[in-house]
């Protein structure tokens, strides 16, 4: 499988996560790309099975940067060309209680918009609970971002991306993007 993690990251916690997921997608066979969403265009998520949004929690939402470029994509999303590609998002906030959440759902609702399958995280895989919740891998850095993602975090990363790599075998076996 071919998998994308297109993220922003100002001080380092989103990519860190990031990197993890690569690497949990990479032990299960996928070829991934990590990019910064400033750094590509929407039509590059055509040559991708899986697609990844990474984001901090910015005044309880997505960071703009991101959203700038979600919005880019809405000439795939007219002609439906991303339907059913696998898509999983992960986020960092400065606490658990202040916009998570919120953002995780934003996250979903564009990649479910786009015609995306959906993967969650299921409470049997490690880092469940501190390290992430149902929607996705989660870090909590604290007010000035000096906690860092914690390894329960880095943990729920690895799984995530192994997860996310087992699903889209299953749904994408036959149809899936050739190298
Ligand atoms: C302008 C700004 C707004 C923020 N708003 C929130 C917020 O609403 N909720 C929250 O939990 N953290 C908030 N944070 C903290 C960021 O989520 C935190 O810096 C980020 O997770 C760190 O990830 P990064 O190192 O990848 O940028 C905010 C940070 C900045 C700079």
């Amino acid at each position: 499988m071919k998998a994308i993690i297109v993220y922003v990251s100002s001080y380092g916690h989103v990519e860190q996560m990031a990197g993890k997921i690569m690497q949990g997608l990479e032990e299960e066979g996928s070829v991934v790309k990590l990019t910064k969403a400033s750094d590509i265009e929407a039509e590059d998520l055509l040559k991708y099975d899986i697609v990844i949004f990474g984001s901090p929690v910015r005044m309880g939402s997505i960071e703009h940067n991101l959203k700038a470029f979600i919005e880019k994509t809405g000439g795939l999303w007219l002609k439906a060309a991303l339907k059913d590609r696998i898509g999983g998002v992960f986020v960092s906030g400065g606490n658990y209680n202040s916009g998570v959440e919120l953002t995780q759902m934003a996250l979903y609702g564009t990649l479910l918009e786009l015609g995306m399958i959906m993967v969650g995280f299921v409470n049997d895989m490690p880092g469940y609970g501190h390290g992430a919740n149902q929607w996705g891998p989660v870090a909590k850095v604290g007010l000035d971002g000096s906690e860092g993602p914690s390894d329960e975090t880095l943990t729920a990363c690895v799984e995530y991306g192994r997860r996310l790599a087992r699903v889209a075998r299953e749904i994408r076996g036959q149809n899936n993007i050739h190298m």
